[in-house]
């Protein structure tokens, strides 16, 4: 559909808000967040559960639930076109062919009571109008692409004869289908064994490198994004609080919620029963948010200013490392 535009990134969203009506107010569950994703790069998301990662990966989809508001200032430029604005006749071409989402829990995206195998050649057929057969014979290579054994025999069965590691295989691979350029996967791997998490964060490694798409990989755990994204932002009640070249967010972090984030993954260096560290506190009410930092109830750095006033997402070197923080730590502070 559209070609790749040079002078464009990938993906470019700039204050994107997600507003979403309840009884008891507006929830702000996408912020004002902003964002670059250039092609073939993968950007990691992390944050604790309920600060508005996946309203954000739906926001930029299009699939937020029914009678959210998107303010018309809100932009998500996909090869410079503005999904907000778009067409639905036109965005259907976009959305599950060039940008494609994988979600926690495959049976959201797989269909209970369809064979696998026509799962895929469905989409292939809806997409790129090939003939059945040739649906077929794709949908069988993609289910041996993403490492289904027997993927013929696969492909006549229902999901639910399949393991959670499986299904998940086969999400990924109906995501795949039409060679998307963008691809979202929403804490991939958080409903399944923990045996099998490493394999599917590999396989999509493997094919994210071999296909050269850029990724968004949405997790809780930045211990998740490392070693297996290239920039990572950290997301707190419904913003971006601090963005930056993975690796260097590792050497030297500055938002004390992101150290906080740091300090409660599992290391193997842990004494045994020694208890995870739990962040103090609760994030904030998201219908009712305060005026100043929306960690500060939380932060052990907190001063007064951080209570009348909200930090912006601030730029601080030519690496584009952002953070939102008016005491941002220092690098003796790094873990
Ligand atoms: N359908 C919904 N209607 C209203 N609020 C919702 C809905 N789904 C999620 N929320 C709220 O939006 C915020 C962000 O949720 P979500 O994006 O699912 O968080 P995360 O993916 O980071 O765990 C949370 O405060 C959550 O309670
Ligand atoms: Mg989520």
């Amino acid at each position: 559909m559209t070609s790749g535009d040079e002078m464009h990134p990938l993906l470019e969203v700039k204050d994107l808000q997600a507003l979403l009506p309840t009884r008891r107010g507006i929830v702000k569950a996408v912020d004002k967040v902003s964002l670059v994703l250039n092609p073939g790069r993968v950007l990691g998301i992390v944050g604790e559960s309920g600060c508005g990662k996946s309203m954000l990966a739906k926001a930029i989809m299009g699939l937020l639930p029914a009678r959210s508001i998107v303010p018309t200032e809100s932009i998500v430029n996909f090869q410079g076109q503005n999904l907000v604005r778009m067409k639905k006749t036109h965005k259907r071409h976009i959305i599950g062919r060039e940008i494609a989402m994988i979600f926690q829990d495959p049976m959201t995206s797989l269909n209970p009571v369809m064979k696998v195998g026509r799962q895929i050649s469905e989409v292939l057929c809806h997409h790129l109008k090939v003939s059945k057969q040739t649906a077929h014979r794709r949908a069988i290579a993609l289910l041996d692409l993403v490492g289904i054994p027997m993927a013929n025999r696969r492909a006549d069965q229902y999901p639910h004869q399949l393991s959670g590691g499986l299904r998940q295989r086969v999400a990924i691979a109906i995501a795949l289908a039409c060679g998307p350029k963008l691809l979202i996967a929403d804490e991939p791997t958080t409903a399944l064994d923990v045996t099998v998490q490493a394999a599917i964060l590999d396989l999509l490694a493997s094919l994210q490198q071999e296909k050269q798409m850029a990724m968004i990989l949405i997790t809780h755990d930045l211990g998740v994004v490392a070693g297996r994204t290239d920039e990572a932002a950290v997301m707190y009640a419904g913003k971006i609080v601090e963005h930056a070249a993975t690796n260097e967010l590792f050497k030297q972090m500055r938002m004390p919620y992101t150290h906080a984030l740091m300090a409660a993954i599992p290391r193997l260096v842990n004494r045994p029963h020694t208890r995870l560290l739990a962040i103090n506190g609760q994030p904030p009410d998201m219908v009712d948010l305060p005026p100043g930092c929306r960690f500060a109830s939380r932060c052990w750095k907190k001063q007064p200013l951080c209570i009348e006033s909200e930090p912006a997402l601030k730029r601080i070197n030519g690496r584009g490392h952002r953070f939102a923080c008016w005491y941002p730590l220092e690098s003796a502070e790094n873990p």
